[in-house]
This record gives C-alpha cells, sequence and structure tokens, in this order.
C-alpha cells in the first residue's frame, strides 16, 4: 500500500518552549504524532558498534526521538532506503507499519526514546527480511 510506503515517514517537527530555566517539548497523541501512544520504551548504554531494530512491524505506528547524542535510522520499504541522523530531542521520526528499520551510529550517551501506538506483541514483528520482502508486494 502506497500510504505505507517510506513517502510516509518524516521529520515531525515538535514544539519547542524556550525559556532561560531550559528548554521543553511535549508530545500529545494524535496531535504532533498521527497516533495515540499506548507504550514507550528506550535504548541506552548502546555500544557504538552496534545496532539495534533489523525488523518491520505489521501494524504498529512509532516516533523515535534522540532524547540525547545521536544516532542514525535507516528505513526501508523494500522498494526505497533513506537515511535520517538524529540529533536533536525536539525532531520526531514517525515510522509507520510495514517499514524495515536499522538503527546504529549510537554516540556515547545516546538515548533513544521510542513512542508506540501499541503494547509489545512479537506476532506484529517481521524479524526476517526475506519474509518481509515476500510480505510487501511493492
Ligand atoms: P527488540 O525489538 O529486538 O529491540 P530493538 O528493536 O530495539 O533492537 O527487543 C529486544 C528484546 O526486548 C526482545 O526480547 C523483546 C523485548 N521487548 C519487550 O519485552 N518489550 C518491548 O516493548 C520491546 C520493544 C522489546
Amino acid at each position: 500500500r502506497s500510504d505505507l510506503s517510506l513517502d510516509s515517514c518524516r521529520i515531525i517537527d515538535l514544539p519547542r518552549i524556550p525559556d532561560n530555566r531550559g528548554s521543553l517539548t511535549f508530545v500529545e497523541g494524535r496531535r504532533q504524532v498521527p497516533f495515540d501512544m499506548r507504550r514507550i520504551y528506550y535504548l541506552y548504554d548502546v555500544p557504538g558498534d552496534s545496532e539495534r531494530g533489523a525488523h518491520a512491524h505489521r501494524n504498529l505506528h512509532q516516533v523515535i526521538i534522540a532524547m540525547s547524542g545521536s544516532f542514525d535510522v535507516i528505513l526501508d520499504d523494500g522498494r526505497q532506503k533513506r537515511e535520517w541522523h538524529l540529533d536533536r530531542p525536539f525532531y520526531g521520526l514517525y515510522i509507520c507499519p510495514l517499514i524495515w528499520r536499522v538503527l546504529k551510529k549510537f554516540s556515547p550517551g545516546a538515548v533513544c526514546l521510542i513512542l508506540a501506538s501499541d503494547l509489545y506483541d512479537e506476532n506484529d514483528y517481521f524479524r526476517d527480511y526475506d519474509e518481509y520482502l515476500l510480505s510487501v508486494p511493492r
């Protein structure tokens, strides 16, 4: 489905409330992001040579935010690939269902926050790339 392609994945510019006491950013379901959050999780203590992700989801919508530090995200819809470098806590990368993603090149101390549209469900994962490709006719 074309609405579940790389063209739907995009950087969301989150609100920023500047203040000389420090900055504030917020995320509300169905406002700044196009789904209601049901889960958050985060990656931290990630070695610089480590790769995370390497899977796709059948139904899950996600937004990835570099809360601290930086890392690269490579998205692949089975037809084309695109790469993002996330390094600021006010940018969210929206990932629609059926996108293969790899996260790598974590800087020391990087924290990767993921906002997810549903609870954890292993049955929602494609963990095998060839199986994924067969299941997403492009
Ligand atoms: P995994 O999805 O492989 O991590 P990543 O995509 O970030 O590289 O998950 C690693 C392990 O953590 C796996 O055994 C499943 C478990 N897990 C949960 O129990 N709940 C969760 O919300 C997530 C994201 C993972």
